[in-house]
């Protein structure tokens, strides 16, 4: 174990430039400050906890006592550290999140179709109407465990105004015209088959109690469905993680995030787009001609495509360590989406992590 941290801390950027190939994984424990959670054996290049201690300016003894304990190997000039696993930092702070999640199964790509298990995460809400049962999807929403999805709290508000009630969250569409769902890869000439969708009974949506539906700014707009049975996990129904500690505090501004869902007119099959964060102090200036007051709590992202495909309450994603996060949800935007001078405006989840911690049930 001896001498690695000193060495690459002092030649970094010349170290860091010269070296070579991708790392193969092997499961590790990472020992932390706070406690040991697996991780994967790869190259410190790519692992972003350990980068952003050595890139920190000036690392103290202990970071350097932990880049030393973490180290797993080396391969050529390589140094391969225990990279702490997103899921496992999510799993360190609360017993009732999951630790196998956001997992991206496939290749990522630009194409506005998604591929059939490319988001298990996004969930469907579920109203009936009050005067004739009938039932109708409107909001999306995202599964953070078997039995929580995270939701807008407009989603949950508006609804009681609108004479809706939530009854059931649908989780594993990716098609709405079809159950179950295939889909056809031109690739591998095989089709990928989904089970069928599970419609699962809603327990309790509970908004967080300071959203205030009359403030146009929509602050604290996030609510947590509790589901009434578990759902069942599988490569097409699966949590994402919500974003760790690091990641609360990282600036996102010009970060490319992820964005999917139904709205897309020519297509019932879900859609994605990706979505540019921008400055928040722009959002708010731009945003204030309107009398609204866009605060550090929310994020704004401009969509890159022609259409926006995530519906109110769905997810934007971050791809971060080889997994998706949770970064934020769908709260509100120009009407029609999307329009270059106007950012869209999401909750920014990572400023509720504590609330959503708390508010968790067995
Ligand atoms: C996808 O789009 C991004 C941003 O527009 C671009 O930087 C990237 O090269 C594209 N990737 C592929 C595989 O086309
Ligand atoms: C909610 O917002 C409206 C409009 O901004 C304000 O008049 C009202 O007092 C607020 N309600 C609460 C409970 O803060
Ligand atoms: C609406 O909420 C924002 C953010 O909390 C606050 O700054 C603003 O004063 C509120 N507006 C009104 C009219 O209460």
């Amino acid at each position: 174990m001896g001498s690695f941290p000193a060495v690459l801390v002092v030649g970094s950027c010349l170290l860091l430039l010269t070296l070579g190939a991708s790392a193969q994984q092997l499961n590790c424990v990472s020992k932390l400050q706070n406690g040991r959670i697996t991780g994967n054996c790869i190259s410190i290049r790519e692992c972003d906890y350990f980068m952003r201690i050595l890139t920190s300016g000036n690392p103290t003894a202990s970071d350097r006592s932990l880049l030393r304990e973490n180290q797993c190997g080396q391969r050529g000039k390589d140094v391969l550290v225990c990279c702490p696993s997103t899921a496992g930092l999510g799993a360190l702070t609360h017993p009732l999140l999951p630790t196998d999640c956001g997992a991206a199964r496939w290749q990522r790509s630009n194409d506005t179709e998604t591929r059939i298990r490319e988001f298990p995460w996004l969930a469907l809400i579920e109203y009936t109407k009050a005067s004739n049962g009938e039932k109708i999807h409107g909001c999306g929403g995202v599964l953070i465990s078997e039995r929580y999805v995270l939701t807008a709290a407009h989603c949950v508000v508006q609804a009681t105004t609108n004479n809706l009630r939530i009854t059931a969250v649908r989780l594993g569409e990716w098609d709405t015209s079809t159950n179950p769902d295939c889909q056809f890869h031109e690739d591998t000439q095989k089709a990928d088959c989904a089970p069928a969708y599970q419609d699962i009974d809603v327990e309790e949506a509970v908004s967080h109690p300071l959203y205030n539906s009359s403030n146009l700014s929509q602050v604290n707009d996030i609510a947590l469905i509790r589901l009434a049975t578990p759902a069942k996990l599988n490569d097409y129904v699966m949590p994402i993680c919500l974003p760790n500690k690091q990641l609360r505090a990282d600036e996102l501004e010009g970060l490319v995030t992820e964005q999917a869902g139904w709205l897309a007119k020519t297509s019932p099959r879900m859609r994605k787009n990706f979505v540019t964060i921008s400055s928040i102090a722009d959002c708010h200036l731009k945003y204030s001609a309107h009398k609204l007051s866009i605060q550090a709590s929310q994020l704004c992202g401009f969509v890159s495509s022609k259409e926006c495909h995530g519906n109110s309450g769905g997810p934007l994603m971050l791809f971060k360590n080889d997994a998706y996060l949770l970064g934020g949800l769908v709260s509100f935007g120009p009407v029609p989406c999307p329009n270059p001078d106007w950012p869209d405006v999401y909750t920014r989840v990572a400023s509720f992590i504590e609330w959503i911690h708390d508010s968790l049930r067995e």
